[in-house]
């Protein structure tokens, strides 16, 4: 079998991490059952782009029971678990091609041999394929049926895209499901992100001033978190309501250029560029902690920060100091990339459980629907995200209440006031 990993001989330890992650995800195993039994992705091939962990290789073994054919390439040049990479080849016959630490041309390669699969349908985290797809590949775009779609920034690429009528076929926005954004972006980043930071780091946040860029869904996470943990969190934001928000949740706001002077550690989330730029780094106090959890690695103007350093080293795994001509030292986490899934290993497997059951469920939808849809960004359907939560509180042991006759006409009705 075709396949690019670090070491095959890594994959009983991977496999054993991708058993530790499917016992917290019985959604997706419930759905792996069903999928087994009937089978639903049937001579359709697959071309998935996504972080390369324990908790992504348990939704390629879904898919696979479902019947598809199924590869994977990484999003992210640092995310890729390579004992989990190796046990998806060797032990489960999933061709993978990703190696934790690849260069960009590696990545590229990959991106592109994942395509040589000839794929009916693309799953994506950022629309890195996608864009490949349309770009380089576009003899492969009649055979596409839809895609997926897993995070923030690949739904505004890929809105951007069918805007400017370039979108060839529809793709499912997993990310715009409420059991998707409000669960993994939030408390998903809100945790693996601190949890980078103190893998890479081992400092306390208690008593530190922590910078949070974007107030958005992850931004929103790591400032609770953070709060939670001791620290003093400073919010920047560019969308009034959101700052607004930020600052009835108990946070200071200010422009980045007032946070720049006063941060210890910063953590970006915004999905935008150049948050913290040349001329903020100017501004740090000696000892900054710069850690990514948005998207892309251009949160930090990072050309900049090389320009202005007189010397770079690794000082820890994960961590680069980066030395100013006046002495003082900037630590840069995970090269600027997310920083849960490169110096840890993303968000925990309870959380992915939901982002990926709509992931499966997604797909399947798409399966039943593709005839009527259009070549644009599609929501995930409502039932199926409450589907989703239903399902979760179930595994979990909960139970709720559901609205009596009595209530729901109630609920639906005008005529009766005080
Ligand atoms: P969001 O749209 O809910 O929030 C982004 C926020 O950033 C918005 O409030 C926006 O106003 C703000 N913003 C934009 N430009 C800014 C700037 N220059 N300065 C300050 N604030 C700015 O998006 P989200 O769901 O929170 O996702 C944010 C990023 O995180 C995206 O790139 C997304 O793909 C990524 N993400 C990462 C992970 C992970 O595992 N690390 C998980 C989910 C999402
Ligand atoms: N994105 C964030 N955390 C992840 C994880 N554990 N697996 C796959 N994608 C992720």
């Amino acid at each position: 079998m075709r396949s690019d990993v670090r070491d095959l001989g890594l994959a009983d330890e991977g496999d054993r991490k991708i058993e530790w992650a499917d016992r917290q995800m019985p959604v997706l195993a419930g759905i792996r059952e069903r999928f087994a039994a009937e089978r639903p992705f049937d001579g359709w091939r697959i071309s998935a782009c996504l972080h390369v962990t324990a908790e992504t290789a348990n939704l390629m073994r879904t898919l696979v029971a479902g019947g598809a054919d199924a590869v994977l390439c990484s999003s992210n040049p640092l995310s890729t678990q390579d004992d989990v990479a190796a046990s998806l080849v060797a032990h489960h016959g999933i061709p993978v091609y990703a190696i934790k630490g690849e260069d960009r041309d590696t990545y590229y390669g990959h991106i592109g041999t994942a395509l040589d699969h000839r794929p009916h349908v693309t799953m994506d985290d950022g629309a890195d394929l996608v864009t490949a797809l349309h770009t380089q590949r576009r003899e492969l775009l009649d055979a596409i049926v839809g895609g997926t779609e897993e995070t923030t920034t690949g739904v505004i690429r890929l809105r951007a895209m069918a805007a400017a009528g370039k979108l060839a076929f529809p793709v499912v926005a997993v990310n715009e499901a409420l059991t998707k954004h409000l669960f993994d972006n939030r408390y998903g980043t809100g945790q693996s992100a601190i949890d980078g930071i103190l893998r890479a780091t081992n400092v306390l946040f208690a008593g530190k001033s922590v910078v949070v860029g974007g107030y958005g869904w992850v931004g929103r996470g790591i400032a609770a978190r953070a709060d939670g943990m001791g620290a003093n969190v400073t919010v920047v934001e560019v969308d009034p309501i959101r700052a607004l928000e930020a600052v009835m949740d108990g946070f200071r706001v200010m422009n980045a250029s007032s946070a720049a002077s006063i941060g210890e550690i910063f953590i970006s989330a915004t999905g935008n560029l150049n948050v913290f730029g040349g001329h903020h780094f100017g501004l740090m106090r000696d000892g900054v902690i710069l850690a990514n959890a948005g998207h892309f690695n251009d949160e930090f103007e990072l050309a900049s920060l090389e320009a202005q350093a007189v010397s770079v080293r690794d000082v820890r795994p994960s961590t680069r100091e980066y030395a100013m001509d006046d002495g003082r030292r900037i630590y840069l986490l995970a090269e600027g990339r997310l920083v849960n899934l490169g110096a840890a290993e993303g968000h925990p497997s309870l959380v992915m459980d939901m982002s990926f059951a709509n992931q499966a469920l997604g797909l399947e939808w798409l399966r039943d629907q593709r005839a009527s849809l259009e070549p644009r960004v599609h929501g995930i359907p409502d039932d199926i995200d409450r589907e989703v939560a239903r399902l979760k509180l179930a595994s979990m042991g909960i139970d709720i209440d559901a609205m009596t006759p009595e209530q729901k006409v109630y609920s639906e009705s005008w005529e009766s006031g005080t």
